[in-house]
């Protein structure tokens, strides 16, 4: 069995770098980034952008991104694609409600199957003219006099869906409030330096259109930390693996898989770098037992995108893995339950489905075989790792689809496997 051992700084954050973008696009003047992600989910913000008159270059090092009012955004040629991401597709509807011209987004087939409802029901109640398909892309967005700010609790705990209407609060007439009663991820609010302030009915955010100027957010963006989980689970599954994880996203927001761990007995070493804009640190991870837990529900919007490759980790745990509350999977980039079910039972594993999660008892062992990954890069990356540890070799239907985030993943993955 190979071992995990060498030092890795990995390309920015996803959720990060769809931000810089945008924010940056809504910026009169230039802001600069260094270790932009420039995978497809981002270069899909780019694109769209792009069309609306918003220029970038890159020189190799520094993506710089030349903003102008949104005023001043450009009606484009054709249709704006998102493509596979769902962050594109929300955030960006929340700048297009605005546009004095009709705009329409369309995506590949998966995020045309994915709930956009979800951000209809806000922005219409801001006071939005968007044309659906029974609550999917299209989209078609019409111009309208006013929008105006609202107090929104979040029916469902995402960070796309607050962060759509706090882009539509920026330019709306009045406050615009967004409270959630469990904490999603917060770039946006970091980055824009929105007042956030706690009371019974749990976070709220607070923008007001009239006094906010949208800061300059030049920067280098953190790793990215749902990748880096990939190659943290490899380390501590692979024997005499020793591995560093330089200058990744330390955000708390975001490190819910390092809580769990260390619920699950995981002994790591981080140390903070950098507080801000965003936090960022090193990780050291070394090779070690654990026990499996059951998930407690709160964890579950931190650790959304972990949760594929915790149920690879759990298959080496002592005891059960419980995932319950997380039927936000169903609605990923695929059907993320039944994806990691029915892969897991092909390879060999035992696990029981629920509607909202899955149950698996380690310590198990991974036989080889065929998955599928419904065009899922999570999926990918997950039995990717699987496959470090597997008695027989595992074979990706499509293992390209990890392009959607991390195209350089599997390079990576090369890199730190010692035979
Ligand atoms: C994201 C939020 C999460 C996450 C996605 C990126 C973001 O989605 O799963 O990968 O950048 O805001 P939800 O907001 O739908 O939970």
């Amino acid at each position: 069995m190979p071992k995990i051992s060498g030092e890795l700084v990995l390309p920015g954050d996803k959720s990060i770098s769809h931000r810089a973008a945008l924010f940056a696009a809504l910026r009169d003047g230039e802001s600069e980034f260094e270790n932009f992600n420039f995978n497809r989910d981002c270069s899909a913000t780019l694109a769209c952008l792009n069309q609306l008159g918003i220029a970038h270059s890159f020189d190799g090092r520094k993506l710089k991104v030349g903003g102008k009012p949104l005023k001043q955004w450009q009606k484009p040629s054709s249709e704006l694609n998102a493509e596979n991401s769902g962050t594109t597709a929300r955030l960006m509807s929340g700048l297009l409600i605005h546009l004095p011209f009709e705009t329409t987004l369309i995506g590949d087939a998966s995020l045309s199957r994915r709930p956009m409802k979800r951000i209809l029901d806000p922005l219409r109640l801001m006071g939005a003219k968007i044309k659906d398909a029974d609550g999917h892309l299209p989209l078609t967005y019409f111009p309208v006099e006013h929008i105006n700010g609202i107090e929104y609790p979040l029916p469902v705990a995402s960070a796309q869906v607050k962060s759509a209407v706090l882009l539509a609060g920026l330019f709306a007439e009045g406050e615009t409030h967004v409270i959630e009663s469990v904490p999603t991820r917060d770039h946006t609010e970091r980055l824009l330096n929105l007042p956030v302030r706690f009371d019974e009915a749990g976070r709220k955010v607070i923008l007001s259109s009239s006094e906010i100027q949208i800061p300059d957010i030049s920067m280098t963006i953190p790793g990215d930390f749902s990748s880096a989980a990939f190659f943290i689970t490899a380390a501590l599954l692979a024997p005499q693996s020793d591995l560093w994880i330089r200058n990744v996203s330390l955000n708390p927001t975001r490190t819910g898989f390092l809580e769990v761990l260390k619920r699950m007995g995981v002994t790591l070493q981080t140390q903070t770098t950098q507080e801000k804009p965003e936090p960022m640190g090193d990780i050291r991870i070394q090779s070690q037992t654990f026990k499996n837990i059951t998930i407690p529900k709160e964890l579950v919007p931190n650790i959304i995108d972990e949760i594929p490759i915790l149920s690879i980790l759990a298959t080496r745990g002592e005891g059960m893995l419980v995932v319950r509350n997380a039927s936000e999977l169903r609605v990923k980039e695929s059907d993320r339950i039944h994806a990691i079910v029915t892969n897991l039972r092909s390879v060999g594993v035992q696990v029981e489905e629920f509607d909202d999660g899955f149950a698996l008892e380690g310590p198990q062992k991974i036989k080889g075989g065929r998955v599928v990954t419904y065009g899922d890069h999570r999926i990918a990356m997950s039995f990717a790792i699987a496959n470090l540890i597997a008695e027989d070799e595992i074979v990706l239907d499509q293992p390209e689809c990890v392009d959607v985030s991390f195209p350089q993943f599997f390079d990576l993955l090369a890199r730190i496997v010692k035979e």
